[in-house]
């Protein structure tokens, strides 16, 4: 454990610079990767932004928040891992984009390091078996925003070993979260619960059964939810959840998870949340608006 001094972060996007934001805060070296220049350093710039609201609400100093930063580098080259002590992969969900960075990841990477990824829904024990290290591959599954929510999904593939196991969970403590582990299956737990309920709220509206803000207010203060299930939809990204739920109705084979067709129609048109300017909500004005 006390070997793991760098930490290789592949992804600059909302959960990759989220994850190198977290690892730099608790005190480890980070090297953030993504395909261009550009990325990564939109991926710095969003940490610095999200590390000012700490030094706004005084919660850490200006010095505090520069030495943050200053254990972060970014580069666009994978060969740069074989100085990583421990790899998170936030890459998109994209099968074969994944398969293929772990491939090159367990060819750079030391044969002792640990290789974990972000992956919302896909197999952990499917990714593992391209890598000849299934043993220490793991799910690592943070969630968004990942310096805010205090979980960490940990999910074992059916090779990871224990000692694997074990050094993922004291990783996690050591940033301050709280990690729970799980066993690979579709979904694994957190979206296997969570997408049914949106999914069940588009239905609610697709059925004209209340509109959207009175779907999300119900929620939201009958059930103390932070956010209704559809604004929740839209910070997710709508095309993220048609994803997730396919990867449930197809892994599952249950009826119950079958993606409402109002979903698809909206991703269909590009309306994929907040991130696209449009989802439930329409984020061009000053305040959300529903859309649908
Ligand atoms: N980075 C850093 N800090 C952030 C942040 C970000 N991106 N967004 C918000 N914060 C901080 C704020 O600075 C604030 O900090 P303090 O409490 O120290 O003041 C705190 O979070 C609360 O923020 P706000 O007051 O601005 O807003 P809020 O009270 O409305 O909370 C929220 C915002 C934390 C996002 C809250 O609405 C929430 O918890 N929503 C639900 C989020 C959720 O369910 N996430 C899981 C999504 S599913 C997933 O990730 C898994 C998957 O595979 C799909």
């Amino acid at each position: 454990m006390s070997s793991i001094k760098t930490i290789g972060v592949i992804g600059a996007g909302q959960m990759g610079n989220g994850i190198a934001h977290v690892f730099a805060a608790a005190g480890f070296d980070v090297l953030m990767q993504d395909i261009s220049a550009e990325f990564a350093a939109k991926g710095v710039a969003t940490i610095a932004k999200n590390l000012q609201r700490g030094v706004d609400k005084g919660k850490m100093t200006a010095d505090e928040k520069d030495a943050v930063l200053a254990r972060i580098r970014t580069t666009t080259d994978l060969a740069d891992f074989k100085a990583v002590d421990f790899a998170v992969e936030a890459a998109t969900e994209k099968w074969e984009v994944k398969k293929q960075l772990f491939e090159t990841l367990d060819a750079v990477c030391r044969p002792e390091v640990i290789l974990a990824s972000n992956t919302s829904s896909i197999s952990i024990t499917k990714l593992a078996a391209v890598t000849k290290r299934p043993g220490r591959f793991i799910g690592m599954h943070f969630m968004n925003p990942v310096p805010v929510m205090q979980l960490i999904e940990v999910i074992r593939g059916i090779a990871t070993t224990d000692e694997t196991h074990a050094t993922v969970m004291a990783l996690s403590k050591q940033l301050g979260k709280t990690p729970l582990v799980c066993n690979d299956s579709p979904g694994f737990i957190s979206n296997r619960v969570l997408l049914p309920m949106l999914n069940e709220a588009i239905f609610a509206l697709h059925e004209g059964v209340a509109g959207v803000e009175e779907i999300d207010g119900i929620m939201k203060l009958g059930m103390n939810h932070p956010m209704g299930p559809l604004t929740l939809a839209d910070f997710i990204g709508l095309d993220t959840c048609l994803f997730i739920l396919n990867v449930l109705h197809e892994g599952l084979g249950d009826p119950k998870y079958r993606p409402c067709p109002l979903l698809k129609k909206m991703v269909d048109a590009g309306w994929h949340g907040k991130k696209s300017g449009k989802g439930f909500y329409d984020y061009s004005g000053e305040k959300p608006v529903p859309s649908v």
